[in-house]
Formats: C-alpha cells, structure tokens, sequence
C-alpha cells in the first residue's frame, strides 16, 4: 500500500463522555467489531474504578496498566483505527484535554437519563474551540431517559452544538424496539438479549412502506414517521463538509452494552471521519502527506517501577513516515535521537514497529529527554502548538522536607512537571514553588512519587488562589508597568517562563480587568 493510502485509511480519535456515560463500554464494543478482541470486559478490567477515588496508589496501579490502553487500534474494513483513551476521572482532565490534541476527530457520548453533564461541557467546549469534528452518540436507549427531541435540544443548547440526527429511536426503554438508521436508511430490531451478537438490520427504501407496520406494530410505526418527518422540518440534512468544519455535528442513538446501534455508528463513523489533519507548527501548517517526517509528544507515562526511571513518551505522527532506528531530530533539545524500539499499539499490545504513518501514535522510552509538547522531525525546526496549559483548580506551596535532598526534590518535580503531573509556578517576589493541579489527589500521587522514585520528602502548605491566567500585555506599557507593581505579590512565572497572575478570588479578578484593561488575562497559556 502507497503512502497517501496509508494515511487515507487512517482514523484517529477519542472518545469523551463524563464518567459513567458509556465510554469503556463503547470502546470495547468498536473493538469486538474489529476483531480486536474476543470478549467484552477486556478495556473494563483497566479502567480507572470510581471506588478508587480515595485510594491514589490503586489509581496509579490500574495507571500504570491503564498504558495498554492508552491507544487501541484494529482495522476494520480496511481502515486502520486508532482509538486514544481518555480518562474520564475527573482528576486526570489535564491529560485529557492533551489526548485531544492528539486526535482528529471525537466521538461524544451522552447518557439518555442523565442528558449533558459537567465533564461533557468541558470536554466538548475544548473539542468546540479547536473545531474538531465529532459525532455525538446518545446512549442506554434500553433504559428510560429522557424524550429524543429534548435531549437533542439539550445539546444543542448546554453544547453550543448544531447536532442532526443520522439515526432516530423507534421507542424507549421498557418499549425500545430498536433504532432507526437515517444514514442508511434500515431498521434495526432490538431484542434485549443482543448483548453480543450483531443485530440483523431490515433495509427500508422508505418509511412509508406498509411492512414497517407489521414489523414494529402500527402504533409505533406511526410515531416513527412522525418522529422523522420532525426531524426533516427541523433539523438541516447532514452535510459533511460541515462536520469535517466542526460546525455541524451527526447524533446516533444506541445502547452500546447492548451493543445496539454500534456498529451503524461505527460504519459511518470511518466513512465521514477525517483522516489524519493538518497541523499548524508555530512555523507553518503542516500536512500529513508530506514526506518528511514530523510529530509531537502528547503524552509521558511513568514507569511504575520505581528502579527504572524510564517512561513511554507518546508521540503523535502528523506528517511523513517515522522509522525505527532513524536519526530525528528532536528540535528543543537540537539533539539527533534514534529509536531503537519504538512502540506501536494494537488492541491492547504494544509491539515494536519499524515503520508508522500520519495518524499512528508511537511510544518512546525515554530516559528524560521529553517534555509535553515537544516536536520530533527530520531536521526541520518546527514547533507544533495547541498544548496549551489550562488554569489548575488547586494550588499549594510545596516546601522541602529533607534539607539533604534539595537537588532530588527539584529533579523529580522538573521532571513530574515535565510529564504533565501538574504545573509548577514560582512566586516573582520570593521564588517560593506552588504547585497547581485538576485534582486533590494529585498532591498525593506527586508526594507518594518524589519519595519512591527520588527520594525527596516534601509537605504542603495552602495558598489560595482562585485563577491562574496568563499575561499578554506590552512590556512598555505603562498599565502593565502599574499592574506589575500592584500586584506584584500574586505575579508567578509558569515553567516556560511564562508570567501568570494568580486571582485570588473572581472578584479580584475582575476588579483587575477592570482597573488594567489592556493587561490581557487568559485561561490557558495559549493565546497567540
Ligand atoms: P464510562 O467509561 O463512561 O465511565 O462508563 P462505562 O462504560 O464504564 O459504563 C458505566 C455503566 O453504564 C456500567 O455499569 C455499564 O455497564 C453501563 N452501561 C453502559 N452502556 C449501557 C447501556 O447501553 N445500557 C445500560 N443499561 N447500561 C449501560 P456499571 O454497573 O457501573 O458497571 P458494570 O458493573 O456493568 O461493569
């Protein structure tokens, strides 16, 4: 197969959902479909428990697992997918948020009962802002949730979506008689005890045909075509020049433990979706099909064995072909590396590989020369964007416990910053370290870690702080000159150098836009 094939049968995306909506349950399903495994609970047994929560060195356990599983991919009609894992913990959403950089498009579920919940908002307004196409895939239909049209409402409104339904469902929950398909335009029967097979689907060239009534009876036909001649009155036909925009987005509905209405997902899923996308490089856009190779880092896994400091650096291929055992150039450090064993994923093994293509993900080990973000290519100078540091939600002093082991607390939190643990700022007016995560548990893990791993001891200490948001203003100007000095005690720099102002609260917050309006604050540490 030719290069521009290679890349062209390429499918790289992420499924998102807040915790319990159905995630693991549809990834293992789109994985049965490929063959890739033999039977459901496979991806479960490595998911991140909710009962875990209180317990981080379980998390970090099944963490560590979890790398299997990191990216998934099969082939399935000849298309090679790649399925990048999310974690829908809540504490891990910084390296959620980094995944999606990773990916071309995504595949949104939503729970029927429960409708848009928190971790979706966040996790879709991310996906909004960066125009990613996705598809949005409404879930446990075989449960009562809640009426189809309010729910695709509730999408549109809590989303900011334009949804268009390509599937509708025929009834629901206790009366679930099955979906139907309007991309391919059939039925599909539900039977309840579907769970592993793959429902047979009854082809209809219209749903005015008289059979429909005999099949799901003449009450529910009747609300079916009802149901779609809505759907055609209110929602535009699916166009997908605008999903590939990220301006409209198709819904199916389904019931993936059920496995019912996956595999309808999934075939228009590899036909609509993007194949790999280009890229923008600080430089230049950059596309798949050029020859030279180029690619980032995403994501670094620890190893969790504390006598090898090795990790698995997780890197995104954007455009060439990456080979084992070639010289690249890794464009901060402008050092030439070769790789003698460069992973690849497939379903839940990971193998050496010798070649990979635009689209494929391929784990380094790595002694410590990656950062988050970090760029490999033949010898280009590229720097790719969009990893983007978001605001912390917690923030703490962190203090050396152990005078002796000064040096090693420092090495393990550069390097723990590095993998993107959490973010480290230092205080302007007495390079005092305050370390800023998602989630309280991350303090644990960063503690537990420093000991085991670099024999440093350090403690905590509370400093409360609303909002971290980064500074854009002219250095010469006069606002920014009084901003500086005002507030100087709640200025910090990022670990890039970056300057950041600590809010202590959203009042203090606006008080200061108001006051320096030409003193631009972000959210995130991306804004150029
Ligand atoms: P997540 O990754 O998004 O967190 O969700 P996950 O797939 O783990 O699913 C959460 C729960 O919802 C699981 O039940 C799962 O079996 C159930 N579920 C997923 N899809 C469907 C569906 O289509 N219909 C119904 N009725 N339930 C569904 P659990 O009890 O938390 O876990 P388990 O004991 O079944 O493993």
């Amino acid at each position: 197969m030719g290069f521009e094939q290679e890349i062209a049968r390429r499918r790289t995306f992420g499924i998102i959902s807040h915790p319990d909506a159905g995630k693991t349950t549809l990834t293992e399903k789109l994985l049965l479909f490929g063959g890739a495994i033999q039977e459901a609970g496979a991806v479960k047994n490595n998911k991140i428990k909710k009962s875990a929560t209180s317990d981080f060195m379980e998390i970090e356990r099944q963490r560590g697992i979890s790398v299997a599983t990191s990216v998934l991919a099969f082939i399935y009609k000849d298309k090679k997918i790649n399925i990048l894992d999310t974690p829908g913990h809540k504490d891990f959403a910084e390296d959620t948020f980094r995944t999606l950089t990773a990916v071309d498009s995504v595949i949104v579920v939503i729970d029927v009962a429960k409708g848009v919940e928190e971790q979706t908002e966040k996790l879709v307004e991310v996906c909004r802002m960066r125009q990613i196409p996705m598809i949005v895939f409404i879930n446990k239909l075989d449960r009562e949730g809640k009426d189809a049209f309010d729910l695709l409402d509730e999408v549109e409104q809590k989303l900011g979506l334009s949804v268009t339904p390509l599937s509708f469902p025929i009834g629901m929950g206790y009366d679930f008689k099955g979906i139907y398909n309007i991309y391919e335009k059939n039925i599909n029967l539900f039977s309840g005890n579907s769970k592993s097979n793959i429902e047979d689907t009854i082809a209809f060239d219209a749903v005015s045909n008289p059979e429909l009534d005999t099949i799901i009876g003449e009450k529910a036909a009747a609300e079916l075509r009802e149901n779609l001649e809505l759907v055609n009155g209110v929602y535009p036909p699916f166009n997908t020049d605008a999903y590939l925009e990220g301006q409209q987005q198709p819904v199916f509905f389904g019931s993936a433990l059920n496995n019912f209405g996956v595999r309808e997902l999934l075939d228009c899923f590899i036909e609509i979706a993007p194949a790999p996308r280009p890229k923008k490089a600080e430089e230049r856009l950059v596309t798949a099909n050029e020859t030279d190779f180029s690619g980032f880092v995403f994501k670094i896994h620890a190893n969790m064995d504390p006598k090898h400091r090795d990790r698995l650096a997780f890197i995104k291929i954007v455009s060439g072909t990456f080979e084992r055992n070639k010289p690249y150039l890794h464009v901060r450090n402008k050092k030439k590396l070769k790789f003698s064993s460069p992973n690849a994923f497939f379903a839940e093994k990971k193998e050496i590989v010798d070649i990979s293509y635009p689209g494929d993900i391929v784990g380094l080990h790595d002694t410590g020369n990656f950062k988050i973000g970090d760029t490999l290519t033949n010898g280009e100078e590229l720097n790719y964007k969009g990893i983007p540091s978001f605001s912390p939600e917690h923030f703490r002093y962190i203090n050396n416990a152990d005078p002796m082991k000064a040096k090693q607390l420092y090495k393990g939190i550069d390097q723990l910053m590095d993998e993107g643990v959490a973010q480290l700022f230092t205080l302007e007016l007495n390079g005092r370290k305050i370390i800023g995560t998602v989630g309280a548990l991350q303090y644990e893990v960063i503690q537990y870690r420093l000991e085991h791993e670099y024999g440093a001891k350090c403690t905590y200490e509370n400093f409360p702080v609303h909002k971290a948001c980064w500074v854009d203003a002219e250095a010469a100007n006069d606002e920014f000159k009084e901003f500086k000095r005002v507030k100087q005690k709640f200025l910090a720099t990022d670990k890039r150098g970056q300057l950041v102002f600590l809010a202590d609260s959203q009042f203090s917050l606006q008080m200061t836009q108001q006051k320096y309006p030409t003193v631009k604050l972000h959210f995130t540490s991306e804004f150029k």
